[in-house]
């Protein structure tokens, strides 16, 4: 199973979220569950097989539902060493993915492709990149 675990508040994470999830699905034998932070079941989360994380930017940073998932795994041994990939968007500040990347890096989640970050809502571009970023997951998790 493919956690696809994204805040949002205005819709453009999401949107990006349910395109990683997409192209995480169309690879053979993929299950993928599409979550929001503030909804996630730890115990249910930590049995998964790989982990795609998205946050709107706010302040520069991510946002804080997307930061209690990693305060919360980052003593938790059952979501270690699992591939992961990152997304974010952003309204021109731009600085979430690299805040993402480090989070991951600190909670020894294994990342497997570039992370996405996409301006407001994702463009056919921004669809495209999403998909392949979900598609490469779910192939790094096979
Ligand atoms: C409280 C708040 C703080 C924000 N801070 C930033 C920021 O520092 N840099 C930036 O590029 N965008 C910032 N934004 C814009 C959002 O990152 C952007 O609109 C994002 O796509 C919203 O995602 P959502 O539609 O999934 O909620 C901020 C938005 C909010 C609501």
């Amino acid at each position: 199973m493919i956690y696809v675990i994204y805040h949002s508040d205005t819709g453009n994470t999401r949107k990006l979220a349910e395109l990683v999830a997409e192209g995480a699905a169309a690879v053979q034998g993929a299950q993928v569950k599409l979550v929001s932070a503030a909804d996630l079941n730890y115990d249910e989360a930590a049995a998964a097989d790989a982990y795609a994380i998205g946050s709107p930017d706010y302040f520069s940073y991510v946002a804080g539902q997307v930061k209690t998932f990693f305060d919360k795994v980052l003593n938790d041994g059952r979501f270690k060493n699992k591939p992961c990939v990152t997304f974010g968007t952003h309204g021109g500040g731009a600085k979430v993915l690299g805040v993402l990347d480090n989070l991951v890096k600190a909670v020894k989640l294994k990342p497997v492709a570039a992370g996405v970050l996409v301006k407001g809502a994702p463009d056919a571009d921004g669809a495209e990149k999403g998909r392949a970023l979900g598609k490469a997951l779910a192939e790094a998790a096979k």
